[in-house]
């Protein structure tokens, strides 16, 4: 038996990211289950320093944690997160669409990007999680147009009523059923939900850790949420954080998306 989460869903209109207000609530004692949802925002950030497109009409939420986990044992809270954010646009779509997940954050749509997780943490001395803010974007109504960055948004994709209010509910009811379940038993339970809706397993794709690529295929996900690619040697390697591309996309999208 696990026990529920209480979410304090804490609404702004404009905010300069909802993961820095998270954080800034966390830093003042806010406790876990805290979500800061913003109508929009004016320095929205994505991974690797990027920004994240954020005009009203499209979902930012940033969620706050504090389990009981060293920071490091930690990151499949993204995987999670990007579970319960595809059974949300599911919901809201009301039929199952072709959405995949993409290792480590992404949701894609047709190759194209639908949303994406920022998880950012600070530990205790001893390592602990002090905090962890869980931050996704959700293209509802519009999406970017960035070269080498195909994305899409699910009105765009003739989904109708696809609006934050019907949005949040629906994640809502998703992270109430997930959490409990990560919270008390890690990733391992989520593991082959997630290989179900996988992108690219079994297909050539490059790692990327800062400079270094490490090339192979997509060949299976560990029960603690770290990737396993098989190298052109057939010697299979572990990873925990990295960028990934899938390496045969012909239709432009080899990039991060
Ligand atoms: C990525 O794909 O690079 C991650 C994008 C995460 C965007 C969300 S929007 C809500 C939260 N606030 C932010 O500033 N970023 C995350």
């Amino acid at each position: 038996m696990t026990a529920p989460l209480a979410f304090d869903v804490r609404r702004f209109g404009s905010v300069d990211s909802t993961n820095t207000r998270c954080r800034e609530l966390a830093e003042q004692g806010a406790g876990e289950g805290t979500l800061v949802v913003a109508a929009e925002q004016t320095g929205g950030r994505g991974r690797h320093g990027r920004q994240w497109h954020s005009p009203p009409g499209n979902f930012y939420g940033s969620l706050l944690l504090r389990p009981a986990l060293a920071l490091a044992d930690a990151a499949s809270l993204s995987l999670v997160i990007g579970l319960a954010a595809l059974d949300a646009v599911e919901a809201l779509a009301g039929r199952r669409l072709p959405v995949v997940v993409k290792w480590p954050n992404d949701l894609l749509l047709g190759r194209r990007k639908l949303a994406g997780i920022l998880l950012e943490g600070v530990a205790e001395a001893d390592g602990r999680c002090a905090w962890l803010v869980a931050g996704l974007g959700v293209n509802l109504a519009s999406h970017p147009d960035l070269p080498g960055h195909p994305s899409t948004a699910l009105a765009e994709e003739g989904i109708e009523g696809a609006t934050v209010e019907a949005f949040l509910p629906a994640y809502l009811n998703a992270l109430s059923r997930h959490l409990p379940v990560w919270q008390a038993k890690g990733f391992a339970p989520f593991r082959d939900a997630w290989l179900g809706r996988a992108a690219g397993l079994g297909q050539p794709v490059s790692l990327r850790i800062g400079d270094v690529a490490h090339g192979g295929i997509l060949a299976d996900l560990s029960p603690d949420g770290s990737i396993l690619i098989e190298s052109p040697l057939g010697c299979l390697q572990q990873f925990t954080a990295g960028e990934l591309f899938f390496a045969d996309a012909a239709d432009g999208t080899s990039g991060p998306a």
